[in-house]
């Protein structure tokens, strides 16, 4: 079966546009009749009208007559409807549809959930709903009548503001709402249902009073309070750094708990996954409450870069999406720990989007073809578009990226735009050349830096003469031969062997520097440093300046220098991760010859110098000691041996909580005491979420695990014994001690989960916790457990939390998906075909854990082949999950 595929370069502008629609729900037990009227504006004498629809159809007026069946066509292959003779002139189409909620468990259109009623419409989820060009670049105002039974709907929202609501016979009410912007269709929202209301408000800059409104099942109400703090200071934050405004009179969020994705920018009216608003101390970690705030601020961003000036076409959607992931990851690192929060993005950034760059699905941050539009909500559209964004960023300077972002909005405010139009705002505010940078919009893969330095005598004085090679690997879509040189900013400063920062001078420059930007751009070139000191360690890449693989050779020691001295968090931090991957692979090298493993004494030492140092920062401390997981290590490799990794990194860890046991403990019951200094005799629901108590937290479950693995008998007794009391104090604690010992193989685990379970019993969130402790363990019956947590009574397949919770974790439980008789694959395969019949969205992000298969070793590799070609061979099979496999397999 072939697909349709489509190309960024057969890109046409609009033959009709729609700048107004008119729409009316008429919500009915079984299913919701919906009138789209469209108020349609032929193009340059267009005669045919193409709309997009993949709904029933009930019927078709034009200028308020009824079409015959015969003056149009409906292709649901191509999910077409054409009107072949349509006038030159303005004139409405008025459609009638029907749909049926109830039976929609794809969550893409118009859906039900626990009896309430919500929409879901990008990228292409509208014309579920109705048909309209439902294409990004048809842009109108709309207004939406809805119609329900007061009793089980007494809430009914969509955009913009509500002018009229009312009853109407037979105990049923309406309400209407209209959007003063122009938006495009995937923009729309519609929520109906029986919600709780908590409502807030915002003073804006120039004084206009934003109401604030959260809806919520009656039960979660009480768990939004957080999550509406984030808004306001999302909104302040907008307001300062941005200099930009909330624009409507209300802005509503609603939490749904069943979503496919984190939460949806609809305009006025955010939809979000319940897993994004609902936090409270005794439910949610403290990486809840982060992503609470990060994603709450990202929707809210969404408004002005996305909404206010929205995409062209999809290809463009790093356009929105990456620009907005920059400033979520902005706001964040404004509000606490910006370094931390730096590495953690790059920390994401390379154990998923490198991967998928190395994978067969990889692709362009602007993609050139697709055949399913959802799966291009990648990694590499958001974060490696954030990564580009930062560029500019680093480039410019805050005020030049600034002055790009004044004159974008002054260019583009209510258009539909593409990534040059971003990039030519940038340039021409700035008269700055972003020719060349413009390739990373268009080249896929994970560029290369190999660099090396060496002193060179200068007259009385030494260079230092940094030599710079860029390599492009080869994509599926480009090989590497058709790649051209990329620009990008390359950080840098040179220490000395004391640690200290030392001075250069540039080329025909006479002043002294001791760190500067270097400007990539060619495939090799050289820098020359001027004036620099007798003994050079370059700090490379600061701030993570480029998204990209980088080589030198330090020395271990080199590395261990600057892990205690270098004075830019991101490149202390990578010294050490280099320090701990250099580790990983002597062992692994060492089990695939029968060698006595090596050990690693300068690793251990630098270690123990960060866990004694006590001025370092406890979240940033935390950091230093993770030591990289096995998807982060495997890098561009091939013929990889996944438990072989995963028993070489098992190994370090051994090594260091032997080594270092002693220090362990002491940093962990420190953290510990830190924590509760300030909380003696207060209650404890003191124990709330701020950035300083989940850094001294962090810390303690760095520790935890190590502890454990030092002596796993002693350290479960203890847990045992003590779970009540810390679990009693919030959820980061009680999560904490359970992911430590959750790979320990007594009964006394399974006891815990069990209680774990049965205490949040009624709180979906956390049990979604308890899945994925189920999936994640390692214990040798994490397969057998899985198995049977398919049938616990909260367990739901059609639920992508819960999927996501049990079957996506399993797939990232490197030792039991990749298990030698292939029973993981078989066990993520068989889910893929069973979700694929309802949802192949959730499918087809499952089917991403194959990704792998060209890059494993032969015997994994012939295993994972045969689930993927029956998944292809199903006759009925989605073009979502059809598109991620063939590639896969290609
Ligand atoms: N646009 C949403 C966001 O990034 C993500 C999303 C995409 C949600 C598609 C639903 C469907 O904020
Ligand atoms: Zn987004």
């Amino acid at each position: 079966m072939t697909q349709t595929v489509k190309y960024l370069k057969d890109y046409t502008a609009p033959t009709h546009l729609v700048p107004k629609t008119d729409l009316l729900f008429e919500i009915n037990e079984q299913y919701t009749d919906v009138w789209a009227t469209l108020h349609i504006e032929p193009q340059n004498g267009a005669t045919e009208l193409v709309l997009q629809g993949d709904v029933k159809l009930i019927s078709i007026k034009k200028n308020d007559e009824t079409l015959p069946e015969t003056a149009y066509s409906l292709n649901p292959n191509d999910e077409t409807l054409v009107l072949p003779n349509m006038p030159t002139e303005p004139f409405t189409l008025t459609i009638h549809t029907q749909v049926e909620p109830q039976k929609n468990k794809s969550f893409n259109g118009l859906y039900e959930s626990e009896g309430n009623l919500y929409t879901q419409c990008e990228p292409e989820g509208f014309r579920k709903i109705t048909f309209h060009p439902d294409r990004p670049d048809v842009m109108g105002e709309f207004t939406t009548e809805i119609r329900a039974n007061a009793d089980k709907f007494p809430v009914l929202l969509s955009n913009g503001n509500k002018i009229r609501s009312g009853s109407l016979n037979d105990g049923r009410h309406f309400a209407v709402w209209h959007d003063p912007f122009v938006k495009p269709t995937y923009l729309f929202a519609l929520v109906a249902g029986d919600l709780a209301l908590t409502s807030d408000f915002f003073i804006t800059q120039s004084g206009r009073r934003v109401v604030i409104e959260f809806y919520t099942r009656q039960a979660d109400a009480h768990q939004v309070a957080f999550a509406i703090e984030s808004l306001k200071n999302s909104m302040k934050w907008d307001e300062t750094r941005f200099g930009l405004e909330y624009d409507l009179d209300i802005y509503m969020v609603v939490a749904v708990g069943d979503f496919n994705m984190g939460a949806m920018e609809n305009k006025g009216l955010n939809i979000f996954n319940t897993k994004y608003v609902l936090a409270d101390s005794q439910t949610a970690t403290d990486a809840d409450f982060e992503g609470v705030e990060a994603v709450i601020a990202h929707e809210y961003f969404h408004n002005w870069t996305g909404n206010r000036v929205t995409c062209r076409d999809w290809f463009q959607l790093s356009l929105k999406e990456g620009l907005t992931v920059f400033r979520d990851q902005e706001f964040s690192g404004d509000r606490a720990s910006r370094a931390v929060r730096r590495i953690e993005n790059v920390k994401l950034l390379r154990t998923h989007q490198f991967a998928e760059d190395a994978s067969p699905m990889a692709h362009p941050v602007r993609p050139a073809s697709y055949v399913e539009m959802n799966n291009f909500y990648t990694m590499t559209v958001y974060e490696k578009g954030a990564e580009v964004v930062r560029m500019y960023h680093t480039f410019l300077g805050e005020e030049g990226f600034q002055r790009g972002m004044k004159l974008y909005f002054e260019r583009h405010d209510g258009q539909a735009v593409t990534c040059d139009d971003f990039r030519a705002a940038m340039a021409d505010a700035n008269g700055f050349d972003f020719e060349q940078f413009a390739l990373w919009y268009s080249q896929a893969g994970t560029p290369t830096l190999q660099i090396s330095g060496s002193l060179k005598k200068n007259g009385g004085n030494l260079d230092y003469v940094l030599r710079v090679k860029q390599i492009l690997p080869d994509t599926p879509d480009m090989p590497a031969s058709q790649k051209q040189a990329m620009m990008m900013p390359l950080a840098i400063a040179l220490f000395n062997e004391n640690g200290e920062k030392g001075a250069f001078k540039l080329p025909n420059d006479d002043n002294s520097y001791n760190e500067t930007i270097l400007i990539v751009n060619q495939a090799e070139q050289e820098f020359v440093l001027r004036e620099v000191q007798q003994s050079v360690t370059p700090s490379l890449l600061r701030g993570f300046s480029a998204p990209v693989h980088l080589q030198f050779d330090y020395t271990n020691e080199q590395l261990a220098l600057l892990l205690a001295h270098d004075d830019d968090e991101f490149a202390r931090w990578e010294a050490g991760q280099t320090l701990l991957r250099r580790a990983i692979f002597a062992n692994e090298t060492a089990l695939q010859q029968g060698n006595d493993l090596p050990q690693n004494p300068l690793l251990i030492q630098a270690l123990r110098n960060i866990l004694n140092d006590n001025n370092l920062d406890a979240a940033f401390k935390a950091m230093l000691l993770q030591v990289p997981a096995e998807a982060e290590l495997w890098g561009e490799r091939d013929h990889i041996n996944p438990v072989q990794t995963t028993m070489a990194r098992e190994a370090l860890l051994d090594e260091i909580a032997h080594a270092l046991h002693g220090e362990l403990l002491a940093t962990a019951l420190n953290a510990r005491e830190s924590e509760n200094a300030d909380k003696r005799g207060k209650e404890i629901a003191f124990y709330e979420y701020n950035p300083k108590d989940a850094g001294l937290r962090a810390l303690q479950y760095a520790c935890f695990p190590l502890i454990h693995r030092f002596d796993e008998a002693a350290t479960i007794e203890q847990v045992f014994e003590h779970y009540d009391e810390m679990a009693r104090k919030n959820m980061t604690h009680e999560w904490g001690v359970l992911s430590s010992i959750n790979s320990n193989a007594s009964a006394k685990r399974d006891e815990l989960l069990a209680r774990f379970a049965a205490k949040f019993d009624h709180q979906a969130l956390v049990m979604d916790k308890y899945f994925s402790l189920i999936a994640c363990s390692r214990r040798a019956d994490t397969l057998v457990q899985a198995q049977a947590a398919l049938n616990h009574p909260r367990f739901a397949l059609d639920n992508p939390n819960k999927v996501r919770a049990l079957i996506g974790t399993f797939a990232r439980n490197v030792p039991h998906f990749h298990a030698l008789d292939g029973s993981g694959y078989a066990f993520v395969a068989q889910h893929i075909k069973k979700i694929d019949a309802f949802n192949p969205q959730v499918a087809a992000g499952l089917a991403r854990a194959f990704n792998l298969l060209k890059r494993i070793e032969p015997q994994r590799q012939a295993l994972m082949r045969a689930e993927l070609e029956a998944i292809v061979a199903l006759p009925s099979l989605s073009k979502d999950v059809r598109e991620i496999v063939e590639k896969i397999l290609a």
